[in-house]
């Protein structure tokens, strides 16, 4: 077989094998965010952490994808303010650190191809496959909804269709994710094995803390809850949040030894305190009661802000470029949309519809929004 005749006579796979076409030989990484409001501390842990370490692996490229067709799932009543939570979402991306010179940032519904792999894909899934999916009952359940709409059925299959579509391999997701992309794999192996080798199979990649509780406790931060800090809250709106947190509910005075486990203190340490010993020192202190809830707030405020204020001041000065926003979104959508096309043009091709290509080409020419 190895000397078998290729497609155009060069050694190499054939058109459409799963390989890192077009990478460069990189893996590709896909990060995707809803743009509905600003992002918090439980979101940069959950995924933006592992972004910006992968980031700066020259064995990674990396997309990060304004899913905004995601976002209307739940809020198309108030779809007029998704134009402004796109804007926030990518100054969000940016003051952390996600760098456009090194990563394509884009958006979602810029990106037409998108909508049609989705279709494609939609026939891979039966009904019931994509009504088991678990966060789709926690929807329901969360917002109050008599049932799910179609689009919101969906939401996992247009998922599906963003990794895809720049043949994602790595995906990191907080830990509710993970059945998304379970789907997304079987997605991919059907379309292979139905139709030849286009997708990889992608993983999930869950952070070092998979879910962070919220401040009220709770276990899980999340905006319809309330209790989040967000990466863009000054000083003393953190100050003021940590002082109010719950700790250990066991523990009545300071003097009682308390209980570092499950502690969101002492979670929201371990995330985001970079002086390891003090840590170290302060857990130890508590177990012993030796140390008040106070103190070790303080401390977590000190902490929380020293690792905000860099994101802060990166925040101002993109705020102080609109222009500059506009066009780090359109050039990354620019450059997304062209891995689109290539990964659309592949798909179609090993089903075999590529039929009509003059016309296609013809109506593309006078319809198209490239
Ligand atoms: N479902 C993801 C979330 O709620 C957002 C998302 C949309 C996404 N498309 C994606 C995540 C593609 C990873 C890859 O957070």
């Amino acid at each position: 077989m190895a000397n078998a005749p290729h497609h155009d006579g060069r050694a190499g796979p054939p058109p459409g094998a799963p390989s890192q076409l077009g990478t460069g030989g990189r893996r590709r990484l896909l990060t995707g965010l809803r743009p509905t409001g600003r992002f918090h501390l439980g979101n940069f842990i959950g995924t933006l952490e592992k972004d910006l370490e992968l980031q700066d692996d020259p064995r990674f490229e990396c997309f990060f994808l304004i899913a905004d067709y995601h976002a209307l799932t739940t809020y198309y009543e108030s779809s007029r303010e998704i134009g402004g939570n796109i804007r926030e979402a990518l100054l969000d991306f940016l003051s952390v650190g996600i760098d456009p010179q090194k990563s394509t940032i884009y958006l979602q519904s810029l990106i037409p191809e998108v909508a049609e792999l989705f279709l494609l894909f939609t026939m891979l899934v039966s009904a019931p496959r994509a009504q088991r999916i678990p966060t789709l009952k926690e929807q329901v359940r969360d917002l109050k909804m008599e049932s799910a709409s179609l689009g919101l059925l969906n939401y996992p299959v247009l998922q599906a269709a963003d990794i895809l579509m720049v043949r994602g391999e790595v995906v990191p997701v907080g830990k509710d994710q993970l059945s998304h992309i379970e789907l997304t794999r079987e997605i991919a192996r059907r379309f292979n094995a139905l139709y030849g080798p286009v997708f990889p199979e992608s993983e999930g990649l869950v952070g070092r803390i998979p879910t962070l509780p919220g401040t009220d406790s709770g276990p899980k931060m999340s905006k319809s809850v309330g209790n989040v800090i967000y990466l863009a809250d000054d000083a003393e709106t953190v100050r003021k949040r940590v002082m109010a947190m719950f700790t250990d509910p066991t523990r009545l005075r300071a003097t009682d030894p308390g209980h570092v486990k499950g502690n969101p203190v002492f979670v929201y340490h371990d995330a985001f305190n970079r002086d390891a010993a003090e840590v170290k020192e302060l857990k130890a202190r508590y177990v012993k009661g030796t140390v008040g809830d106070v103190e070790v707030k303080r401390k977590l405020v000190a902490a929380l802000n020293g690792f905000l204020d860099p994101i802060r001041d990166r925040r101002a000065a993109y705020e102080r470029q609109p222009g500059l926003l506009d066009d780090i979104l359109a050039e990354g959508s620019r450059r997304a949309r062209e891995e689109a096309r290539e990964t659309l043009r592949l798909a179609r091709d090993a089903m075999g519809l590529d039929y009509f290509g003059a016309a296609r080409a013809t109506v593309e020419v006078v319809g198209g929004r490239a």
